[in-house]
């Protein structure tokens, strides 16, 4: 019996593993109108504890196209908001569903309810990371700008659950990244992370110019004041380099992190980037699925 494969942690992974999940997500994109019917007979329980559009959209797309079934269960509703273990959550779970994918605040929560489950349980974000968003902006990046290896990666505004991320993706894909913060916020990220409060030194040649709300979900009553220099906006988008592309894995807070100039320009890929969530969420399923001893027929991708 093959052991269970979750998808919680980047950093949990070998970067030929990750990368052969992108090159999967890659054909899967160029078979969106003809979509291999992988995910047969197969159904995916979606957990939530806070709001979503693109993760509830695209896995449950991911898995109709490719001939699958998705129940969807926000935990205030169900009996884990309430007394039952995450536990009995996990073990009662395994019995009706092949996959879990969970957008649980608490990280630590969640990589419990992958310990108790005997399905695969793929992480929909915490309030530590998200993973899902991560390959999916790795997916754009290779779309617009060939390999991710050595491009400059520059980061704006808040440490997040999104940056933190990046942090773990940097080593693995070989790009550089750095973020620009305000002062106060840099003991906040992971241990290695390149971090300077200067935004301008951040866009100079850079390739891609990131950032995303400086209040996630949970914080919303924090001061912004002090964010402002670090606005993607036309002035940061000039020093980097010729061909650079603005993303952000939205929702935007219009317009505070990033200006409707940027926002609504040439460079910006924010609705690809949207849309990549759906190519490499189909891949993260297959890859979760596939090497947790699920048989996804002749069209199964070899990893
Ligand atoms: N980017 C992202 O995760 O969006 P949702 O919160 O809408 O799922
Ligand atoms: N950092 C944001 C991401 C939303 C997709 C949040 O946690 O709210």
């Amino acid at each position: 019996m093959s052991a269970i494969r979750h998808f919680i942690n980047l950093s949990d992974f070998e970067p030929d593993v990750l990368k052969g999940i992108l090159r999967n997500a890659h054909t899967l994109k160029k078979q969106k109108f003809n979509p291999p019917q992988i995910f047969k007979g197969l159904s995916l329980a979606m957990m939530f504890d806070k709001r979503s559009t693109r993760t509830r959209m695209s896995f449950e797309v991911a898995m109709k196209q490719l001939g699958g079934h998705t129940i969807v269960m926000n935990t205030q509703e169900s009996q884990v908001g309430g007394s039952e273990s995450i536990e009995s959550t996990g073990k009662v779970m395994s019995r009706f569903v092949d996959g879990i994918m969970a957008r649980m605040s608490d990280h630590d929560m969640l990589s419990e309810l992958a310990q108790h489950s005997d399905i695969p349980v793929i992480n929909g974000m915490t309030d530590k990371s998200h993973p899902c968003q991560i390959m999916a902006d790795l997916l754009t990046i290779e779309e617009h700008l060939g390999s991710i290896e050595g491009k400059k990666i520059a980061w704006f505004g808040d440490i997040n659950n999104v940056s933190n991320t990046f942090v773990e993706a940097a080593p693995l894909f070989g790009f550089e990244l750095v973020l620009a913060c305000p002062e106060d916020l840099h003991g906040n990220a992971p241990a290695g992370a390149n971090i300077t409060a200067d935004a301008a030194l951040a866009a100079k040649d850079a390739d891609v110019l990131v950032t995303d709300t400086w209040e996630s979900m949970g914080q919303e009553s924090k001061s912004l004041d002090k964010f402002m220099p670090y606005q993607v906006n036309s002035a940061l988008m000039a020093r980097a380099n010729d061909g650079a592309i603005f993303m952000h894995c939205l929702p935007i807070h219009e317009w505070e992190e990033v200006t409707e100039e940027v926002a609504k320009s040439s460079a910006s890929v924010i609705y690809d980037e949207a849309e990549n969530r759906l190519h490499a969420q189909k891949a993260i399923l297959a890859w979760c699925l596939e090497e947790s001893g699920v048989e996804l027929g002749q069209d199964s991708f070899k990893f």
